[in-house]
């Protein structure tokens, strides 16, 4: 019978391609390529964990940091659980990206993208100084490109070209050249140097070429966001002594004046471009809603981090000995700076669906069902 089924020329010519077809279905593009890569740039509300291998203060690589992540133990992402690059990660139907200095960022796994963002930095270059070695912007993009490299390496340079310009990227800057620099201390050079509006003006110019350099490394859909209101952290709340946990007002001011200007910066960008490559994520306002109506959301309070010492719990960073409270689902901040996994999922669920005064100009389901049709 066999034998009869092999004799016969027409029926081995289908074994032949059966046998080409399931080759070719096992010569598929691995699971991580199919969902587009994801890219990561910017500072501690984005950092997966390169600091961890860094000479830096700016770290949460000791617990209680990742106490609610799948492990149970911190990874250098500074959050309960999860941070914002691994919530939208899952949006896109990706597994998390690694941090770029992981040794697991190898083979297979560079196809789903890489996370370069470092604790402490911002826009500038002065910006961080005090936390010794972080991977500033410029620095973030020559690793982009090693990165670039390796992967052209892996499956040949225009594959890697079309993965890079498929990508999403996710971009969060601007909050520590505000307190880390700004307002770190009531006499500092940049302060002396600008007042407000002219030191705002002066972020935006320079934001502007880091976004058209990120373009010209192949960048073509990025989220973008904003600043959230600085003033309310518990670290300012803290530091300038607010007495009913009301937000600070010049951190606020600052904020107000950046975030509008952001978005404007980005629409001239998008139009010099002629295409939306910069989507504007007003993480201002998708703070604010939760942090003037906790309860609505679900929170206890937004004053006090659930992780910390002092005042608010805002003094300082979040350690082993600090104050913990012992459910962070109802604490909007997890430590002086930085919100809860729940708090993050919130902005998250914006990004994802938000109307047009929080996603400038698509909110992140547009942009997957626009470019699911390329
Ligand atoms: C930051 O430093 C790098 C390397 O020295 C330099 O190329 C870049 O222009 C600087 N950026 C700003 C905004 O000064
Ligand atoms: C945002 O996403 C939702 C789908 O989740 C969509 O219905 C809505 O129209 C979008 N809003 C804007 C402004 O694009």
């Amino acid at each position: 019978m066999l034998s009869s089924i092999m004799s016969s020329p027409r029926l081995s010519s289908v074994i032949a391609s059966l046998v080409v077809l399931s080759i070719s279905i096992a010569a598929l593009p691995p699971r991580a390529e199919a969902a587009r890569a994801f890219f990561v740039f910017g500072d501690s509300l984005v950092d997966s964990g390169n600091n961890n291998y860094l000479v830096t203060t700016a770290r949460a690589d000791s617990p209680p940091n990742g106490i609610d992540y799948p492990t149970h133990r911190p990874t250098g992402r500074f959050s309960n659980g999860l941070n914002l690059p691994d919530i939208i990660s899952e949006q896109i139907g990706s597994e998390p990206t690694l941090p770029y200095l992981s040794p697991e960022l190898n083979g297979e796994k560079l196809l789903v993208g890489a996370n370069f963002a470092s604790a402490g930095i911002g826009i500038l270059n002065d910006t961080g100084v005090q936390f010794v070695t972080i991977i500033r912007m410029f620095q973030q993009f020559a690793n982009f490109q090693v990165y670039q490299a390796r992967l052209s390496a892996l499956i040949g340079a225009d594959q890697a070209r079309q993965r890079v310009n498929e990508a999403l990227v996710l971009m969060t800057l601007g909050g520590n050249d505000f307190v880390n620099n700004y307002f770190l201390t009531p006499l500092s050079p940049r302060r002396r140097e600008f007042n407000l509006q002219a030191f705002s003006d002066y972020l935006i110019s320079e934001y502007r070429n880091i976004l058209r350099r990120l373009y010209d490394l192949g960048a073509r859909r990025v989220l973008v966001t904003g600043t959230g209101p600085l003033g309310c952290v518990p670290a300012e709340l803290a530091s300038q002594g607010s007495l009913n946990g009301e937000c600070v007002a010049e951190p606020q001011q600052a904020a107000a004046i950046f975030n509008p200007a952001l978005v404007r910066m980005v629409q001239g960008l998008n139009q010099e471009l002629g295409s939306d490559v910069f989507i504007a994520a007003n993480a201002f306002q998708m703070n604010m809603d939760f942090i003037s109506d906790p309860q609505r959301y679900g929170f206890i309070t937004s004053k006090v981090a659930c992780c910390g010492q002092g005042a608010y719990n805002g003094v300082g960073i979040c350690n082993p000995l600090s104050n913990l409270c012992p459910d962070r689902n109802v604490y909007a901040f997890w430590d002086p700076f930085h919100p809860t996994e729940r708090a993050t999922r919130l902005i998250a669920q914006m990004i994802l669906s938000g109307p047009a005064d929080y996603m400038s100009p698509m909110n992140l389901s547009t942009i997957m069902a626009l470019d699911s049709k390329i």
